[in-house]
């Protein structure tokens, strides 16, 4: 019989692994409160429901062999109460651990990884961090001086974070000067985490999976945020590689986080974001799921993030990844999305060298060239598109990152 893979999320994630899945000759139920969730259009069976609606992940478990998340705040009470009952693989630690900033930072330290110096805030007296109820009866003189003595002691420039909820730049503040702390302040009526803000080189991502006994690691990314949010995925890049190989940083770098996995007793993916200044690179968060920064690895590696966390769902051997070809990835989001759609019109109309398109569902690849090299068009049918929200995302391979933005850069806003 098929196994049937169970996602919690329904978003571009859970439709990636829903089609990895499906290459792998499994089924796929997937949860999501929208009825025309992404990863519906790719499901064999469907479960509408809220992420804290009980009876809704019973439904979806009971209709699992094997259960997997690609959204990331699921209450942590019902997980536990799931993860007795049912086979989520990946365990809910790593979920909870990531769910909230100041325990990330916490966990990333004490099993090795160097992490910005923060702060939590707003804090009681002998500094124990205040719970949300303490922080909503400070009044806004008092969020003031909280921040302005934090800010002295931490330094100009820094980052102020929603410990809970944030995503793509969405509860977080730059602090640069005095003049930022007013506005800033206001998000402490929520509990918060001050971080130094790091004078990176680049970013970086290292997305792992590991069964236990194996574990493996893509090629590692560099990410290039606008706004805050991913912009590009390049790999590989010069700061992390040398000769077509792994640089000493990249392999300490991997190897910490490979270690810091171990050391959790963390199973399934696991995706974490680095800031990298010179030799030396600092965790700043992880996600227990596949990542924006490797769905380069679909048509750039062997394997992908996708596939590799089917087969940890699937009992069968992980592949180590190997990159194909220097590959960039851009994520198209709502004012892309015309030019991504132009793009594919031109494939269509055969302009391109060689084109081919293919489509399945919602989602279309074109590829202009052989199997292996091209530009591939993923539209996630997300049937609302607006400005900075992740419509889908572009492929190129082979493609540095100086030969995307002479020749590709301009079509996009
Ligand atoms: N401490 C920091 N120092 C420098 N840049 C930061 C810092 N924290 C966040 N950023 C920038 O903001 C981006 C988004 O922040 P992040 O903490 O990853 O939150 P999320 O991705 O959940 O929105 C980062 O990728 C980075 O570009
Ligand atoms: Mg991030």
């Amino acid at each position: 019989m098929r196994k049937r893979i169970g996602i919690i999320g329904g978003g571009q994630l859970g439709l990636m692994i829903a089609q990895a899945a499906h290459r792998l000759d499994a089924s796929v139920v997937v949860l999501d409160p929208a009825s025309d969730a992404p990863a519906f259009a790719e499901a064999d069976a469907r479960v509408v429901g809220a992420f804290d609606d009980i009876d809704a992940l019973e439904r979806l478990c009971e209709a699992s062999d094997v259960v997997t998340y690609e959204f990331e705040n699921v209450p942590g009470d019902i997980l536990r109460h799931l993860e007795g009952k049912y086979n989520i693989k990946q365990g809910i630690a790593p979920l909870f651990d990531s769910q909230d900033r100041l325990r990330e930072k916490d966990n990333a330290r004490k099993h090795g990884l160097d992490t910005p110096a923060y702060t939590p805030l707003p804090v009681v007296k002998d500094g124990t961090p205040m719970e949300e109820k303490e922080c909503q009866a400070l009044t806004p003189q008092e969020r003031m001086i909280q921040l302005g003595f934090a800010v002295g002691r931490m330094g100009f420039p820094c980052v102020l974070k929603t410990r809970t909820l944030g995503y793509d730049g969405h509860g977080q503040v730059v602090i640069s000067g005095f003049e930022d702390i007013g506005k800033a302040s206001e998000l402490l009526s929520v509990p918060c985490i001050l971080e130094e803000k790091v004078d990176f080189d680049f970013e970086a991502s290292v997305i792992m999976v590991c069964n236990g006994q194996d574990i493996i690691h893509f090629p590692v990314a560099r990410n290039i945020h606008r706004d805050g949010i991913l912009d590009l995925s390049v790999v590989p890049t010069s700061g992390l590689q040398r000769d077509g190989r792994e640089n000493d940083t990249c392999r300490r770098m991997t190897s910490a986080c490979e270690n810091f996995m171990k050391s959790c007793g963390y199973r399934g993916i696991l995706a974490i974001e680095l800031f990298v200044r010179g030799d030396r690179f600092y965790f700043n968060e992880m996600a227990p799921r596949p990542h924006n920064s490797g769905h380069y690895t679909i048509e750039g590696c062997t394997t992908s993030q996708y596939s590799e966390l089917c087969h940890f769902l699937l009992d069968m051997p992980l592949r180590k990844p190997e990159l194909i070809a220097p590959t960039v990835m851009k994520n198209i989001l709502g004012q892309d999305l015309d030019s991504a759609k132009d793009i594919v019109a031109e494939s269509l109309r055969g302009a391109g060298p060689g084109i081919e398109v293919s489509s399945s569902s919602d989602v279309v690849n074109a590829f202009c060239g052989e199997a292996g090299k091209g530009v591939y068009v993923h539209l996630y049918g997300k049937t609302q598109s607006r400005p900075k929200r992740k419509m889908g995302h572009m492929t190129f391979v082979p493609m540095t990152l100086d030969r995307f933005y002479s020749e590709w850069a301009s079509r996009f806003v």
